[in-house]
């Protein structure tokens, strides 16, 4: 990762400083040393859109339009309903019992992951294509501490890995995971989804393949599952007959059965 560079605020102090050193070396990545100058004159300088920031409160990546942190976003509020008992779209369209292992293709910022782990109480793989967004994804679920527990438990369940997820599936054995999940970007975006804005800039966009689905229906022992949004092509394309989803919901889950869960 060399094309970006690792600073920290503008005031900072010692151990600001430590932590970005060790991320830097962590992601093979250049440390700045920030000495109190602007961000915009150091980008010049290093003629570099995208910079790491390490403040005490955060880490977060200034791009051209706009700064991104890991957020839990919608996870708190879907963990709060499910410890009431209600029930989750994604959850029963993966029909995820205790136990079972999940690989999430496309992590993102979490979310989903999280709602998984704490479904599984398992290790559930997230798989991210784009670095900046995996290092974001390490180390917030890696320093998670929420006010909800069982999300804080969840997020150390969650191993984040960058990769693209269609070169990860070809290396993994026949009937080896639970259940395969893929939230790729929408090919039809819905753009009041707004957990999703800051990631826009960096995340990957391809459409997923059907050689993917066909790895992940090899892989899968239970269930593979796409999200998209409810009118989208993807669904037909990619050979999801089977579609979840409230009638008036935007999103829609499809469901590849591959085998029952004993
Ligand atoms: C819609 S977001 C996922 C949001 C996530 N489900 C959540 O709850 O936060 C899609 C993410 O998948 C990543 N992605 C897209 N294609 C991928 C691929 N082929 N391999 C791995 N990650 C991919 C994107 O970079 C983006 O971060």
């Amino acid at each position: 990762m060399n094309n970006f560079f690792i600073t920290t605020g503008r005031r900072t102090d010692g151990n600001c400083i430590v932590k970005a050193h060790s991320l830097a070396e962590k992601y093979n990545m250049h440390f700045i040393y920030r000495n109190n100058e602007p961000l915009a004159q150091i980008k010049k300088r290093h003629d570099c859109q995208t910079v790491i920031i390490v403040k005490k409160e955060r880490i977060s990546i200034v791009t051209s339009s706009g700064e991104l942190f890991f957020h839990p976003n919608m996870a708190q509020l879907r963990i709060k309903r499910l410890l009431k008992n209600e029930k989750d779209n994604m959850l029963t369209a993966m029909a995820l019992k205790k136990g079972m292992s999940v690989l999430d293709c496309t992590l993102g910022f979490a979310a989903d992951a999280l709602i998984s782990a704490f479904k599984s109480g398992t290790l559930v793989i997230g798989l991210e294509a784009d670095p900046l967004l995996a290092l974001i994804a390490e180390e917030g679920l890696r320093a998670a501490d929420f006010s909800v527990k069982e999300l804080t438990k969840a997020a150390h369940n969650i191993k984040v890995i960058n990769v693209n997820h269609e070169e990860y599936l070809q290396k993994l054995p026949d009937k080896s995971i639970d259940v395969v999940y893929f939230d790729p970007m929408f090919r039809h975006p819905l753009m009041d989804s707004l957990s999703l804005t800051p990631l826009r800039i960096l995340a990957d966009t391809a459409p997923v393949t059907k050689k993917s689905i066909d790895e992940a229906c090899r892989i899968a022992k239970h269930r593979v599952v796409l999200k998209e949004n409810s009118k989208s092509n993807e669904f037909d394309r990619l050979g999801f007959s089977s579609i979840c989803g409230g009638r008036y919901s935007p999103v829609h889950y499809g469901i590849i059965e591959i085998g029952k869960y004993v």
